[in-house]
């Protein structure tokens, strides 16, 4: 077992020099959104609302030090000009169509960057409606078996690094939800895994095959969507062979962000949950893919499991033993991409009584998540500068789902997330690690001014003197 100490030396972070290329599996809402917004970013139209790689700061030392830089002065980030766009798709439509099809930005705002997406076109897909049953579409690959697909999707990677003269490279899979798998003998090791791709095993989709081109690469991979794609042992196993770090799986963006906001607040307060029923309206291609069960049972299981990890009815069964939690997607194509969202929570306290609390969310999902993407493209991107390797829980703060290791159950609390996230980058820049325990600023000292008076002593200074032992003045107050 590996303790961390609470202080290391810094941690050696390759420099950011060069290009990052960043692949997109599926360009569709989320990654158009994301694209389109990255080239704003750098043409100063708006400000990077959303994102803590750009927009957040982080503490560092004690709270009277006054140490508070933004994160991206604190950590080597590659810098938004260096990154460039590529990607796979079963529509051949470039970025700019897909965008205008997706319908999340106005057309005034894609108009100004009209030019930088038009550029990205993507390429053929390694697709099998086998694994969406709810779409179909033209721009698709052809192989004599799995293997071949993978060899392909290698072949565009290395392209669209040497053409574009790129450092590093990212992979976030933006695909659509497949449906519902649970691991079986051929996730187990990579050797099996491997195999079943020569003789095109039913249990690889069409993630896989991606995930397992691009960790053959030594590039790292993120899941933007709820599928099993690199939760598996044998792409595990290749991530630690290659030196790919892994993060997954699915965007915490609309509901559940809610949900992993408010539930920890409830369990804060001891308040009891007998209830949460969450549904949604969404008219957007996610949502007619969704509206397969068969996609749908995947999304349900990422979306569900949230409550019982944050709740934990094991611990408080008093409390949330009896909680009924139901999740509906509802497909209603009036609405687009602007989705609304309804949660009604019964929850009961003092002698058993019930209340009632409503939310109606009102979001733009794929502006929830676009910023997210950027995030999780330059920390990825880190992390492999860093030589961090595998799974990557610290940045569990972005998923419904969060990959952990095997053993351990995954932490879906937003605020520990956060501070996780952040404390693992205190870590590797050699930072003390914040636990806000904060006793350091009540230490009281006996300097023997005289035998009766105390000095108080805040952050190394003297700022005031005690008549009397602070012990005895709290147990006077206390008294
Ligand atoms: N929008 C959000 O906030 C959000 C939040 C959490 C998770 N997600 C997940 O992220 C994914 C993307 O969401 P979206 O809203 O952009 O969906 P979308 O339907 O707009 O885009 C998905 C794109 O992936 C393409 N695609 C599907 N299979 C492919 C394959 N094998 N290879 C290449 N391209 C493929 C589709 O043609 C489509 O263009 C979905 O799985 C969704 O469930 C989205």
């Amino acid at each position: 077992m590996i303790y961390a100490p609470c202080v290391k030396a810094p941690q050696e972070i390759v420099a950011p020099h060069g290009r990052l290329g960043v692949l997109l599996v599926g360009l569709g809402a989320v990654s158009t959104t994301f694209i389109a917004g990255v080239h704003a970013l750098r043409k100063n139209l708006a400000a990077p609302i959303g994102t803590l790689s750009q927009m957040g700061t982080i503490r560092l030392g004690k709270r009277t030090e006054g140490r508070t830089p933004l994160i991206r002065d604190f950590v080597p980030l590659a810098s938004l000009d260096d990154l460039v766009f590529g990607g796979w798709d079963i529509f051949d439509d470039d970025c700019y169509e897909a965008a205008r099809t997706a319908g999340v930005l106005e057309p005034t705002m894609l108009d100004r960057v009209r030019p930088e997406l038009e550029s990205v076109r993507p390429w053929p897909a390694v697709f099998d409606q086998e694994y969406v049953k709810r779409l179909n579409g033209p721009n698709v690959k052809s192989g004599a078996n799995k293997r071949e697909l993978a060899d392909q999707v290698t072949d565009d990677i290395r392209r669209f690094k040497e053409t574009n003269q790129l450092d590093r490279l990212v992979l976030v899979w933006c695909g659509s939800t497949e449906i519902f798998m649970e691991e079986s003998p051929v996730h187990q090791t990579l050797a099996a895994f491997e195999e079943g791709l020569e003789r095109s095993d039913p249990a690889i989709p069409s993630s896989m095959i991606y995930a397992y081109a691009a960790i053959s690469e030594g590039i790292p991979y993120a899941n933007a969507a709820p599928n099993l794609s690199a939760d598996i042992p044998a792409l595990v196993e290749l991530a630690g062979k290659t030196g790919s770090p892994l993060a997954g799986k699915d965007l915490k963006t609309g509901q559940t962000l809610i949900k992993t906001i408010v539930a920890p607040g409830l369990k804060a307060r001891l308040l009891g949950v007998s209830g949460w029923f969450s549904t949604n309206i969404l008219g957007n291609r996610d949502g007619e893919v969704l509206d397969d069960p068969e996609s749908f049972k995947t999304k349900e299981e990422s979306k569900k499991s949230v409550l019982d990890y944050i709740l934990q009815p094991d611990l408080y069964p008093t409390l949330y033993n009896d909680l009924h939690h139901v999740v509906r997607i509802n497909y209603y194509p009036p609405r687009g991409d602007n989705k609304e969202g309804w949660d009604n929570i019964d929850l009961f306290g003092w002698l058993g009584h019930p209340m009632q609390l409503k939310i109606n969310f009102l979001c733009r999902d794929s502006v929830l998540a676009a910023p997210i993407v950027l995030d999780l493209v330059l920390f990825l991107d880190l992390a492999k500068r860093a030589g961090m390797t595998g799974i990557q829980e610290w940045l569990s703060f972005y998923f419904k789902s969060p990959v952990h290791a095997q053993g351990i159950y995954p932490e879906h609390d937003l605020f520990i997330q956060l501070m996780k996230l952040k404390n693992t980058l205190r870590y590797l820049r050699g930072e003390e690690l914040i636990t806000h325990l904060g006793l350091e600023y009540y230490d009281y000292w006996d300097t023997g001014l005289s035998d009766r008076s105390w000095a108080v002593f805040i952050n190394g200074m003297i700022v005031g003197v005690l008549p009397t032992s602070p012990f005895v003045l709290h147990a006077g107050f206390s008294g």
